[in-house]
Protein backbone atom coordinates (compact mmCIF):
# COMPACT_ATOMS: atom_id res chain seq x y z
CA UNK A 1 0.00 0.00 0.00
CA UNK A 2 1.45 3.07 -0.95
CA UNK A 3 1.06 5.91 2.07
CA UNK A 4 1.82 9.91 1.94
CA UNK A 5 1.65 12.27 5.01
CA UNK A 6 0.61 15.71 4.76
CA UNK A 7 2.08 18.04 7.35
CA UNK A 8 5.08 15.41 7.95
CA UNK A 9 7.42 17.81 10.11
CA UNK A 10 5.68 18.18 12.85
CA UNK A 11 5.44 15.41 15.90
CA UNK A 12 2.36 13.33 15.37
CA UNK A 13 3.74 13.31 11.34
CA UNK A 14 7.63 12.34 12.98
CA UNK A 15 5.35 9.54 14.70
CA UNK A 16 3.81 8.30 11.86
CA UNK A 17 7.14 8.19 10.01
CA UNK A 18 8.72 5.95 12.39
CA UNK A 19 5.75 4.01 12.65
CA UNK A 20 5.00 3.07 8.29
CA UNK A 21 8.81 3.39 7.66
CA UNK A 22 9.19 -0.08 9.55
CA UNK A 23 5.83 -1.16 8.89
CA UNK A 24 6.04 -4.78 6.59
CA UNK A 25 2.86 -3.48 4.22
CA UNK A 26 3.60 -0.14 3.51
CA UNK A 27 5.95 1.93 1.11
CA UNK A 28 5.71 5.80 2.07
CA UNK A 29 5.32 8.03 -1.14
CA UNK A 30 5.56 11.26 0.23
CA UNK A 31 5.56 13.49 3.34
CA UNK A 32 4.48 16.99 2.73
CA UNK A 33 6.24 20.44 4.78
CA UNK A 34 6.57 23.68 3.28
CA UNK A 35 9.01 24.70 6.05
CA UNK A 36 11.74 22.34 5.12
CA UNK A 37 10.82 21.61 1.62
CA UNK A 38 13.12 19.34 -0.48
CA UNK A 39 15.33 18.79 3.12
CA UNK A 40 15.63 15.28 4.17
CA UNK A 41 13.20 14.15 6.88
CA UNK A 42 15.87 12.98 9.66
CA UNK A 43 16.47 17.04 9.48
CA UNK A 44 13.17 17.44 11.34
CA UNK A 45 13.28 13.67 12.75
CA UNK A 46 16.33 13.21 13.85
CA UNK A 47 15.48 9.29 15.19
CA UNK A 48 15.09 8.36 11.55
CA UNK A 49 18.41 9.31 10.74
CA UNK A 50 19.80 6.02 7.97
CA UNK A 51 16.51 4.79 7.77
CA UNK A 52 15.04 6.38 4.93
CA UNK A 53 16.22 8.48 1.93
CA UNK A 54 12.67 10.70 1.79
CA UNK A 55 13.00 14.13 1.63
CA UNK A 56 9.90 16.35 2.37
CA UNK A 57 7.62 17.78 -0.72
CA UNK A 58 5.48 21.22 -0.55
CA UNK A 59 2.18 20.55 0.54
CA UNK A 60 0.73 21.42 -2.86
CA UNK A 61 2.69 18.68 -4.46
CA UNK A 62 0.92 15.52 -3.99
CA UNK A 63 1.04 12.31 -6.26
CA UNK A 64 -2.13 10.19 -6.33
CA UNK A 65 -1.52 7.34 -3.44
CA UNK A 66 -3.76 4.97 -1.89
CA UNK A 67 -4.07 6.33 1.82
CA UNK A 68 -3.43 9.96 3.03
CA UNK A 69 -2.49 10.87 6.41
CA UNK A 70 -3.27 14.37 7.21
CA UNK A 71 -1.12 15.33 10.45
CA UNK A 72 -2.17 19.35 9.87
CA UNK A 73 -3.16 21.84 12.67
CA UNK A 74 -6.93 21.84 13.14
CA UNK A 75 -8.61 24.00 10.51
CA UNK A 76 -6.51 23.24 7.48
CA UNK A 77 -7.77 19.99 6.11
CA UNK A 78 -11.75 21.25 5.70
CA UNK A 79 -10.28 23.02 2.70
CA UNK A 80 -8.57 20.53 0.66
CA UNK A 81 -10.80 18.05 1.76
CA UNK A 82 -12.14 17.33 -1.57
CA UNK A 83 -8.20 17.31 -3.40
CA UNK A 84 -7.72 14.53 -0.88
CA UNK A 85 -9.81 12.44 -1.12
CA UNK A 86 -9.56 12.72 -5.15
CA UNK A 87 -6.17 11.79 -4.51
CA UNK A 88 -6.18 9.38 -2.19
CA UNK A 89 -8.91 6.72 -2.19
CA UNK A 90 -8.97 6.81 1.92
CA UNK A 91 -7.97 9.58 4.12
CA UNK A 92 -7.28 9.62 7.95
CA UNK A 93 -7.00 13.07 9.29
CA UNK A 94 -5.49 13.57 12.99
CA UNK A 95 -7.11 16.94 13.45
CA UNK A 96 -10.36 17.63 15.12
CA UNK A 97 -12.05 19.19 11.84
CA UNK A 98 -14.25 15.89 11.51
CA UNK A 99 -14.61 14.75 15.06
CA UNK A 100 -17.83 15.82 16.00
CA UNK A 101 -20.94 15.10 14.30
CA UNK A 102 -23.25 17.50 15.04
CA UNK A 103 -22.80 21.00 13.15
CA UNK A 104 -23.80 22.74 16.27
CA UNK A 105 -21.65 21.00 18.43
CA UNK A 106 -18.63 22.19 16.39
CA UNK A 107 -19.57 26.05 16.39
CA UNK A 108 -20.00 25.90 20.29
CA UNK A 109 -16.66 24.30 20.28
CA UNK A 110 -15.04 25.93 17.29
CA UNK A 111 -16.52 29.46 17.70
CA UNK A 112 -17.72 28.66 13.23
CA UNK A 113 -19.69 27.14 11.41
CA UNK A 114 -18.21 24.03 10.01
CA UNK A 115 -18.37 24.21 6.25
CA UNK A 116 -18.91 20.52 5.22
CA UNK A 117 -21.59 19.43 7.90
CA UNK A 118 -22.02 16.67 4.84
CA UNK A 119 -18.39 15.38 5.78
CA UNK A 120 -18.91 15.82 9.67
CA UNK A 121 -21.58 12.58 8.95
CA UNK A 122 -20.21 10.79 6.46
CA UNK A 123 -16.76 10.60 8.68
CA UNK A 124 -16.24 7.80 11.24
CA UNK A 125 -14.60 8.59 14.88
CA UNK A 126 -11.24 6.32 14.39
CA UNK A 127 -11.29 4.39 17.35
CA UNK A 128 -10.84 0.97 16.46
CA UNK A 129 -12.36 -0.11 20.40
CA UNK A 130 -16.13 1.59 19.60
CA UNK A 131 -16.16 1.85 15.69
CA UNK A 132 -13.95 -1.46 14.17
CA UNK A 133 -16.65 -2.56 11.70
CA UNK A 134 -17.19 1.19 10.48
CA UNK A 135 -13.84 2.07 10.17
CA UNK A 136 -12.95 -0.95 7.66
CA UNK A 137 -15.30 0.35 5.31
CA UNK A 138 -14.83 4.65 6.08
CA UNK A 139 -13.36 6.48 3.34
CA UNK A 140 -12.63 9.64 5.60
CA UNK A 141 -11.50 8.59 9.29
CA UNK A 142 -11.17 11.02 11.97
CA UNK A 143 -8.78 10.39 14.48
CA UNK A 144 -9.88 10.71 17.66
CA UNK A 145 -8.48 13.69 20.43
CA UNK A 146 -5.58 12.10 22.90
CA UNK A 147 -7.39 13.23 25.56
CA UNK A 148 -10.14 12.14 24.81
CA UNK A 149 -9.09 8.57 23.81
CA UNK A 150 -7.97 8.28 27.27
CA UNK A 151 -10.98 9.36 28.74
CA UNK A 152 -13.54 7.58 26.91
CA UNK A 153 -11.63 4.27 27.10
CA UNK A 154 -11.55 4.83 30.94
CA UNK A 155 -15.45 5.98 31.57
CA UNK A 156 -17.20 4.22 28.66
CA UNK A 157 -17.66 0.71 30.25
CA UNK A 158 -19.26 2.35 33.14
CA UNK A 159 -21.36 4.72 31.36
CA UNK A 160 -22.46 1.66 28.94
CA UNK A 161 -23.07 -0.65 32.26
CA UNK A 162 -25.32 1.84 34.17
CA UNK A 163 -23.90 1.45 37.37
CA UNK A 164 -22.73 5.63 37.34
CA UNK A 165 -24.26 9.10 37.51
CA UNK A 166 -24.31 10.11 33.75
CA UNK A 167 -24.95 13.70 34.95
CA UNK A 168 -21.96 13.71 37.09
CA UNK A 169 -19.08 12.50 35.94
CA UNK A 170 -15.77 14.67 36.28
CA UNK A 171 -12.25 13.83 33.65
CA UNK A 172 -8.90 15.60 35.15
CA UNK A 173 -6.51 15.16 32.78
CA UNK A 174 -2.69 15.54 32.72
CA UNK A 175 -0.77 16.00 29.54
CA UNK A 176 2.77 16.33 28.36
CA UNK A 177 4.29 19.03 26.07
CA UNK A 178 4.46 17.22 23.10
CA UNK A 179 0.45 16.96 22.88
CA UNK A 180 0.88 20.69 21.91
CA UNK A 181 2.60 19.90 18.83
CA UNK A 182 5.45 21.74 17.66
CA UNK A 183 4.85 25.05 17.50
CA UNK A 184 3.42 24.66 20.94
CA UNK A 185 3.84 28.78 21.32
CA UNK A 186 5.27 30.14 24.98
CA UNK A 187 3.58 27.73 26.96
CA UNK A 188 5.96 24.58 25.84
CA UNK A 189 9.10 26.98 25.86
CA UNK A 190 11.27 25.36 28.65
CA UNK A 191 11.43 28.07 31.29
CA UNK A 192 7.59 27.84 31.09
CA UNK A 193 7.33 24.46 30.89
CA UNK A 194 9.95 23.31 33.26
CA UNK A 195 8.66 21.58 36.59
CA UNK A 196 5.37 22.64 35.60
CA UNK A 197 1.79 21.41 37.03
CA UNK A 198 -0.58 23.62 35.31
CA UNK A 199 -3.92 23.61 35.14
CA UNK A 200 -4.64 25.46 31.34
CA UNK A 201 -8.50 24.30 30.89
CA UNK A 202 -9.80 24.17 33.68
CA UNK A 203 -13.49 24.32 32.04
CA UNK A 204 -14.35 24.47 28.42
CA UNK A 205 -11.31 22.36 26.68
CA UNK A 206 -12.89 21.46 23.56
CA UNK A 207 -11.91 17.41 23.65
CA UNK A 208 -15.24 17.79 25.99
CA UNK A 209 -17.21 17.68 23.42
CA UNK A 210 -15.55 14.27 21.67
CA UNK A 211 -15.90 12.69 25.20
CA UNK A 212 -19.72 13.39 25.42
CA UNK A 213 -20.25 12.15 21.70
CA UNK A 214 -18.28 9.13 22.42
CA UNK A 215 -18.85 7.98 25.96
CA UNK A 216 -22.32 9.67 26.51
CA UNK A 217 -22.59 11.76 29.94
CA UNK A 218 -21.93 14.99 31.31
CA UNK A 219 -18.30 15.73 31.71
CA UNK A 220 -16.75 18.21 33.74
CA UNK A 221 -13.27 17.84 32.13
CA UNK A 222 -10.22 19.58 33.94
CA UNK A 223 -6.71 19.57 31.91
CA UNK A 224 -3.41 20.15 33.31
CA UNK A 225 -0.03 20.74 31.47
CA UNK A 226 2.56 18.57 33.70
CA UNK A 227 6.14 18.06 33.30
CA UNK A 228 6.46 15.11 30.31
CA UNK A 229 7.15 15.44 27.37
CA UNK A 230 4.83 12.18 26.20
CA UNK A 231 1.77 11.25 27.99
CA UNK A 232 -1.71 11.17 28.81
CA UNK A 233 -2.90 10.76 32.38
CA UNK A 234 -6.92 11.11 32.90
CA UNK A 235 -8.29 10.47 35.81
CA UNK A 236 -12.03 10.10 36.19
CA UNK A 237 -14.31 10.52 38.90
CA UNK A 238 -17.58 8.78 38.79
CA UNK A 239 -20.54 8.21 41.24
CA UNK A 240 -22.41 5.35 41.62
CA UNK A 241 -25.81 5.37 41.42
CA UNK A 242 -25.91 1.95 43.37
CA UNK A 243 -23.05 0.20 45.41
CA UNK A 244 -21.30 -2.07 43.46
CA UNK A 245 -18.37 -4.85 44.14
CA UNK A 246 -14.90 -4.35 42.87
CA UNK A 247 -15.44 -7.78 41.17
CA UNK A 248 -18.68 -6.77 39.47
CA UNK A 249 -16.12 -3.65 38.08
CA UNK A 250 -13.19 -6.44 36.68
CA UNK A 251 -15.98 -8.00 34.96
CA UNK A 252 -17.05 -4.64 33.51
CA UNK A 253 -13.86 -3.79 32.59
CA UNK A 254 -13.07 -7.39 31.26
CA UNK A 255 -16.10 -7.40 29.60
CA UNK A 256 -15.21 -3.96 27.30
CA UNK A 257 -11.34 -4.74 27.16
CA UNK A 258 -10.87 -8.72 27.29
CA UNK A 259 -10.14 -8.81 23.39
CA UNK A 260 -8.76 -5.39 22.81
CA UNK A 261 -5.08 -5.72 21.72
CA UNK A 262 -4.27 -2.07 23.07
CA UNK A 263 -6.10 -1.73 26.11
CA UNK A 264 -4.84 -3.60 29.36
CA UNK A 265 -6.67 -3.63 32.68
CA UNK A 266 -4.01 -2.48 35.19
CA UNK A 267 -5.35 -2.52 38.47
CA UNK A 268 -2.58 -4.25 40.75
CA UNK A 269 -2.77 -5.07 44.53
CA UNK A 270 0.98 -3.89 45.22
CA UNK A 271 4.45 -2.90 43.31
CA UNK A 272 5.27 0.47 41.75
CA UNK A 273 3.14 0.59 38.61
CA UNK A 274 -0.08 -0.14 40.35
CA UNK A 275 -2.29 1.79 38.51
CA UNK A 276 -1.94 3.23 34.59
CA UNK A 277 1.00 5.48 34.12
CA UNK A 278 2.44 6.59 31.13
CA UNK A 279 6.06 7.02 31.76
CA UNK A 280 6.35 3.39 30.62
CA UNK A 281 3.95 3.73 27.61
CA UNK A 282 6.08 6.15 25.64
CA UNK A 283 6.50 4.70 22.13
CA UNK A 284 3.20 1.74 22.64
CA UNK A 285 -0.07 1.93 21.67
CA UNK A 286 -1.10 0.54 24.40
CA UNK A 287 -4.04 2.29 26.38
CA UNK A 288 -3.35 0.91 30.01
CA UNK A 289 -6.87 1.18 32.19
CA UNK A 290 -7.50 0.58 35.69
CA UNK A 291 -10.23 1.49 38.68
CA UNK A 292 -10.50 1.39 42.12
CA UNK A 293 -13.72 1.72 44.22
CA UNK A 294 -14.25 4.56 46.74
CA UNK A 295 -16.83 2.97 48.75
CA UNK A 296 -16.41 5.54 51.34
CA UNK A 297 -17.85 8.68 48.63
CA UNK A 298 -19.48 6.07 46.26
CA UNK A 299 -17.34 6.72 43.41
CA UNK A 300 -15.01 4.76 41.19
CA UNK A 301 -11.98 6.49 40.20
CA UNK A 302 -11.59 5.27 36.59
CA UNK A 303 -7.99 6.08 35.28
CA UNK A 304 -6.48 5.61 31.85
CA UNK A 305 -2.94 6.83 30.57
CA UNK A 306 -1.63 6.79 26.95
CA UNK A 307 1.18 8.25 24.95
CA UNK A 308 -0.69 11.08 23.18
CA UNK A 309 1.87 10.62 19.71
CA UNK A 310 1.07 6.72 19.96
CA UNK A 311 -2.42 5.70 21.05
CA UNK A 312 -3.40 9.15 21.23
CA UNK A 313 -2.96 10.00 17.74
CA UNK A 314 -0.10 8.07 15.20
CA UNK A 315 -0.72 4.46 16.55
CA UNK A 316 -4.30 4.88 16.41
CA UNK A 317 -4.09 6.06 12.93
CA UNK A 318 -1.98 2.98 11.91
CA UNK A 319 -4.25 0.41 13.89
CA UNK A 320 -6.97 2.30 11.37
CA UNK A 321 -4.85 2.16 8.61
CA UNK A 322 -4.38 -1.71 9.43
CA UNK A 323 -8.43 -2.52 9.58
CA UNK A 324 -8.96 -0.30 6.07
CA UNK A 325 -6.36 -2.50 4.35
CA UNK A 326 -7.49 -5.65 5.92
CA UNK A 327 -3.71 -6.12 7.62
CA UNK A 328 -3.68 -7.52 11.18
CA UNK A 329 -4.77 -4.85 13.37
CA UNK A 330 -1.47 -5.12 15.52
CA UNK A 331 0.82 -5.10 12.65
CA UNK A 332 3.85 -2.20 12.89
CA UNK A 333 2.14 -1.54 16.37
CA UNK A 334 4.20 -4.18 18.16
CA UNK A 335 6.75 -1.84 20.04
CA UNK A 336 6.37 -3.07 24.11
CA UNK A 337 7.94 0.29 25.51
CA UNK A 338 10.71 0.46 27.87
CA UNK A 339 11.47 -0.42 31.61
CA UNK A 340 13.40 1.53 33.17
CA UNK A 341 12.69 4.17 31.25
N1 LIG B 1 0.47 16.38 19.34
C1 LIG B 1 -0.41 15.50 19.77
O1 LIG B 1 -0.21 14.85 20.81
C2 LIG B 1 -1.69 15.27 19.01
C3 LIG B 1 -2.54 14.24 19.42
C4 LIG B 1 -3.73 14.00 18.72
C5 LIG B 1 -4.04 14.80 17.64
N2 LIG B 1 -3.21 15.82 17.26
C6 LIG B 1 -3.58 16.64 16.10
O2 LIG B 1 -2.73 16.30 15.02
C7 LIG B 1 -2.49 17.45 14.21
C8 LIG B 1 -0.98 17.65 14.08
O3 LIG B 1 -0.46 17.87 15.39
P1 LIG B 1 1.10 17.98 15.65
O4 LIG B 1 1.26 17.98 17.12
O5 LIG B 1 1.84 16.99 14.83
O6 LIG B 1 1.37 19.46 15.06
P2 LIG B 1 2.76 20.15 14.74
O7 LIG B 1 3.86 19.46 15.44
O8 LIG B 1 2.56 21.60 14.99
O9 LIG B 1 2.95 19.92 13.15
C9 LIG B 1 2.09 20.56 12.23
C10 LIG B 1 2.39 20.12 10.82
O10 LIG B 1 1.39 20.69 9.97
C11 LIG B 1 2.03 21.29 8.85
N3 LIG B 1 1.21 22.41 8.38
C12 LIG B 1 1.03 23.62 8.93
N4 LIG B 1 0.17 24.34 8.17
C13 LIG B 1 -0.16 23.56 7.13
C14 LIG B 1 -0.99 23.74 5.98
N5 LIG B 1 -1.67 24.86 5.79
N6 LIG B 1 -1.11 22.73 5.10
C15 LIG B 1 -0.46 21.57 5.30
N7 LIG B 1 0.32 21.33 6.38
C16 LIG B 1 0.48 22.33 7.25
C17 LIG B 1 3.38 21.72 9.35
O11 LIG B 1 4.21 21.78 8.21
P3 LIG B 1 5.27 22.97 7.93
O12 LIG B 1 6.62 22.34 8.16
O13 LIG B 1 5.08 23.38 6.52
O14 LIG B 1 4.99 24.08 8.90
C18 LIG B 1 3.73 20.56 10.28
O15 LIG B 1 4.28 19.49 9.53
C19 LIG B 1 -3.19 18.63 14.91
O16 LIG B 1 -4.41 18.89 14.27
C20 LIG B 1 -3.40 18.13 16.33
O17 LIG B 1 -4.53 18.69 16.94
C21 LIG B 1 -2.03 16.05 17.91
Amino acid sequence: MKVAIVGGSGYTGGELLRLLLRHPKVEVGQVTSDSMAGKPVSRAHPNLRKVTDLVFTPHADLDPCDLLFLAMPHGRSIARIPEFLVRAGKVIDLSSDFRLKDPALYREYYGVDHPRPDLLAASVYGLPEIHREAIRRATLISGPGCIATAAILAIRPLLKAGIIDDERLVVDAKTGSSAGGLDGGPASQHAERSGVMRVYAPAGHRHTAEIEQEAGGKIALSCHAVEAVRGILATCHAFLKDSVSTKDLWKIYRDAYGQEPFVRIVTEASGLYRFPEPKILAGTNFCDVGFALDAHAGRVVAIAALDNLMKGAAGTAVQCMNLVAGYPETMGLEFLGLHPV
